[in-house]
C-alpha cells in the first residue's frame, strides 16, 4: 500500500515537534514528524546531513580493490579498499566530469572504475587516471585535481565503517558516547567478527523512524511477536521468568535494550532448540570467553541481549543471532532497509547453521518478527494519515528506573533528532 498525496496530512504546527514534562512525566512527538514532506527534506539536511552514517563493516572488503556500493544519508557513496595503502575509502559515487556514477555494481573487486558515460577512469584512491583523447583539453584542465571526491569524513570502529558529510563532526569515538561499550561487548564476543556473505534488503511504506523506535521497543514484544513466543515455548524454551532487563540512553541519540536471554544465543548460551549435538561445544565457547574476558563481562556477553540503537539510523540486535541493519528514508512515507548478519569468522559450520536458522526464523524478512513489526510500521503510518490524532505519547516509564519494555530510549533517540532539527529543547 502506498500513501502519497494525502488530504489528511498533517501541517507542521508552528509550535514544538518535541515535547517534554518532565515534572508530571510526559513526552510527546507531533505525529507531522512522521509524514510531513518539508520535516523529510528538512531532516536530510539537519540529521543526515550532520551524524555519522554507518557504510558498512571492514570485513565486507577484506582485500585491496574489493568494494561496496550503498546509498547513506539518501546520497550515493562506495566504499572501497585502497590498493596502494590497504586504507578504507569512502566516495561519493559521482563522476567528476558529468556525473554518472563510476561505481555501478553493488559490491565486487576493481583496480579501476572506468565511467560508463566517456570512460573516465578513476583508481581505488579515486585518482582521475585515465582520460579518452586526453589532448583534445590541450592544458586547461588540471586533472590531477578531478579525482573522485571523498566523504568529507570516514572513520571505523572496531571494524564499523561510518561516513560523514559534515567536516567539522566530532570524531567518531567521542559521537558514539557510551554505545562503544555495547559495541565492544558484541564484538569482543567473537574472535574474528564478520558479516556473512548475503544481505536483506527490503522496503517498509513507513517514516524511517519509526524503525528506529520499534528497533529498540521491548513493550511490543510480547504483543506482536506473540506467535513466535508461541512456537519458541513449543520447542521447550522456558519463557516463564519473561523478559527483564534495563533500557538506557547512551547519550548523543543512541540507546540499548538489554535483557536476559530466555532463549538461546550461538555465542554462547545453550538451549533445546539447538539440539544435544551442539551442547558440548558452545559449553566450550563459553569455557574460552570466561578464559578471556572473566566470569562476568563473559557472562553478559553469553546470557543477555542488546538491542543496540546507534543514532540515527544504524541497529544492532545481538539476540538470538547477530543482525547489522540500517534503514534510509526515501520520503515521509518510506524507507529501504538493509541487514545483514554477523558471526566469528572461523565458526563450526553446524553452528554457522544455528546462527543462520535462528537469523531467519525470528530477524529475516520471511521470518516470525519481520513481518510483524513491518505491519505494525505500516499500520502506524496509515493511522498517522486517519489524522485527527495530533500527537504520539512516549512517555512509558518516565517516573521510574525505565525498564526494558519502557520508553526511555525512544526518548533519548527524540531528544537528540528535536536538537539536530530545532535546536535544545527549552
Ligand atoms: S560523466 Fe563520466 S566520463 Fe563523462
Ligand atoms: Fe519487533
Amino acid at each position: 500500500m502506498t500513501v502519497t498525496n494525502d488530504p489528511t496530512r498533517q501541517a507542521v504546527p508552528s509550535g514544538p515537534l518535541v515535547e517534554e514534562d518532565r515534572e508530571h512525566h510526559r513526552f510527546r512527538v507531533h505525529r507531522s514528524t512522521m509524514t510531513s514532506p518539508d520535516i523529510f527534506a528538512l531532516e536530510i539536511e539537519r540529521v543526515f546531513g550532520h551524524s555519522w552514517l554507518y557504510v558498512g563493516h571492514e570485513s565486507e572488503i577484506r582485500e585491496p580493490g574489493d568494494f561496496v556500493r550503498r546509498p547513506v544519508g539518501n546520497r550515493q557513496v562506495f566504499m572501497i579498499r585502497s590498493k596502494k595503502t590497504g586504507q578504507v575509502n569512502v566516495f561519493h559515487n559521482s563522476c567528476t566530469h558529468r556525473g554518472a556514477m563510476v561505481c555501478r555494481q553493488d559490491k565486487g573487486n576493481a583496480k579501476v572504475f572506468s565511467c560508463f558515460y566517456h570512460a573516465w577512469s578513476f583508481n581505488t584512491d579515486g585518482e582521475l587516471v585515465g582520460v579518452p583523447d586526453r589532448d583534445a583539453y590541450g592544458h586547461g584542465l588540471d586533472f590531477s585535481k578531478l579525482g573522485l571526491r571523498p566523504v568529507a569524513r570516514v572513520e571505523s570502529y572496531r571494524g564499523f565503517v561510518f561516513a560523514s558529510f559534515d567536516p567539522e563532526i566530532v570524531d567518531l569515538v567521542e559521537y558514539l558516547a557510551d554505545a562503544r561499550e555495547y559495541l565492544d561487548l558484541v564484538v569482543d564476543s567473537m574472535d574474528e567478527p564478520e558479516i556473512i556473505k548475503g544481505t536483506n534488503q527490503y522496503a517498509i511504506n513507513a517514516n524511517w523512524k519509526l524503525l528506529a523506535e520499534n528497533s529498540i521497543d521491548g513493550y511490543h514484544a510480547v504483543s506482536t511477536h506473540d506467535t513466535y513466543f508461541k512456537y519458541l515455548v513449543a520447542l521447550g524454551t522456558d519463557l516463564a521468568g519473561g523478559v527483564a532487563g534495563t533500557a538506557k540512553s547512551l547519550g548523543n541519540g543512541h540507546a540499548v535494550l538489554e535483557y536476559a536471554a530466555p532463549w538461546g544465543r550461538p555465542v554462547a548460551k545453550w538451549e533445546p532448540l539447538f539440539g544435544e549435538g551442539a551442547r558440548e561445544e558452545i559449553a566450550r565457547l563459553r569455557e574460552d570467553l570466561v578464559a578471556r574476558h572473566g566470569a562476568e563481562r563473559a557472562g553478559r556477553m553469553a546470557d543477555t541481549n542488546r538491542n543496540l540503537l546507534i543514532y540515527p539510523n544504524l541497529v544492532i540486535n545481538d539476540i538470538m543471532a547477530i543482525t547489522v541493519r540500517t534503514f534510509m528514508p526515501v520520503s515521509a512515507d518510506r524507507m529501504e532497509v538493509t541487514a545483514w548478519e554477523m558471526a566469528p569468522r572461523d565458526e563450526l559450520p553446524q553452528l554457522r547453521q544455528r546462527r543462520l536458522d535462528s537469523f531467519l526464523t525470528f530477524l529475516g524478512p520471511g521470518g516470525f518478527a519481520t513481518p510483524d513489526d513491518i505491519e505494525a510500521l505500516e499500520s502506524c503510518q496509515q493511522g498517522f494519515h486517519s489524522g485527527g490524532v495530533e500527537w504520539n505519547d512516549i512517555s512509558r516509564g518516565m517516573a521510574r528506573d525505565p525498564l526494558a519494555n519502557d520508553e526511555e530510549q525512544m526518548r533519548a533517540f527524540w531528544r537528540r533528532w528535536n536538537e539536530q532539527m530545532i535546536g535544545a529543547m527549552r
